[in-house]
């Protein structure tokens, strides 16, 4: 699923094959995108990844192991020297970050001048479910948005949105916001409509949900999707800039 989002995120780089870069992947997770752009890469270009998850950064490592994954947290600052990268990124790691605005700081300082930043995030909020029970979806939606998980620091489920004001807003950096959309038409195990929806069983367990509704709704989107009427979507909202 993230692979056609990776690819968007991609096609903004407008990478010459030629050159070799310097990246950075803030929140890098499984390292999955850093895997996938360096296909699109110089071989010789150096790429790293921090997370400060233990277990996602050791993952990385297994499974792409000429790259390079440290384990860092970030509250207030990066451990890069000024000028670093000519490139980084960060997918859906903002809004666990408490303190946005340092962040933003400090990508422009390890930032090479000309160089390239590309933020994407979920806009929790742009969820859409086709269901005839409205008034449940709904309250479904706003539950996700507002829900923060245990290993998030912070959370905002409109963060998509408030790229564009955060990065262009700071005067530290000129772009442009694209979007991309994530349709699925199948409710199944490994589709994000289904594996979001099985996480919100949480918020059963903690009462937030009601267990009747999430009985009906996992009953009727199992419904559409056999008599092919399912029909999920998020927005994810791309930040691409360089520095000013
Ligand atoms: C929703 S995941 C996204 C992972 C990856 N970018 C992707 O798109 O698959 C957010 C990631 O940010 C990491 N993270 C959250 N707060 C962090 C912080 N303060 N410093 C470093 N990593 C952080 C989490 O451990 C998690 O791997």
């Amino acid at each position: 699923m993230k692979f056609a989002l990776f690819k968007k995120i991609t096609s903004l780089l407008e990478l010459d094959r030629n050159t070799k870069y310097k990246v950075l992947d803030i929140g890098c997770g499984q390292g999955d995108l850093l895997g996938q752009l360096s296909s699109s890469m110089d071989s010789e270009s150096y790429l790293v990844g921090i997370d400060e998850a233990e277990h996602l950064v050791e993952s990385a490592k297994e499974s792409y192991p000429n790259l390079e994954f440290h384990r860092e947290k970030f509250t207030d600052s990066l451990s890069f020297k000024d000028d670093s990268f000519e490139i980084v990124l960060s997918v859906d790691t903002l809004e666990c970050i408490p303190n946005k605005s340092a962040l933003i700081s400090e990508i422009h300082r390890i930032l090479t001048p000309g160089g390239k930043i590309v933020i994407a995030h979920w806009d929790w909020d742009t969820q859409v479910y086709n269901s005839a029970n409205k008034s449940i979806i709904r309250k479904f939606v706003a539950a996700f948005s507002d829900w923060q998980q245990d290993w998030m620091k912070a959370s905002d489920g409109q963060m998509g949105r408030r790229l564009w004001s955060l990065f262009e807003g700071s005067g530290k950096f000129k772009g442009k916001i694209v979007s991309y959309t994530l349709l699925e038409t199948e409710f199944r195990e490994g589709k994000y409509g289904f594996d979001r929806l099985r996480d919100l069983s949480s918020l059963v367990k903690n009462g937030i949900i009601e267990t009747t509704d999430y009985e009906i709704i996992c009953a009727e989107m199992q419904d559409l999707s056999d008599t092919s009427k399912y029909f999920y979507s998020i927005n994810s909202y791309i930040y691409a800039g360089e520095p000013v």
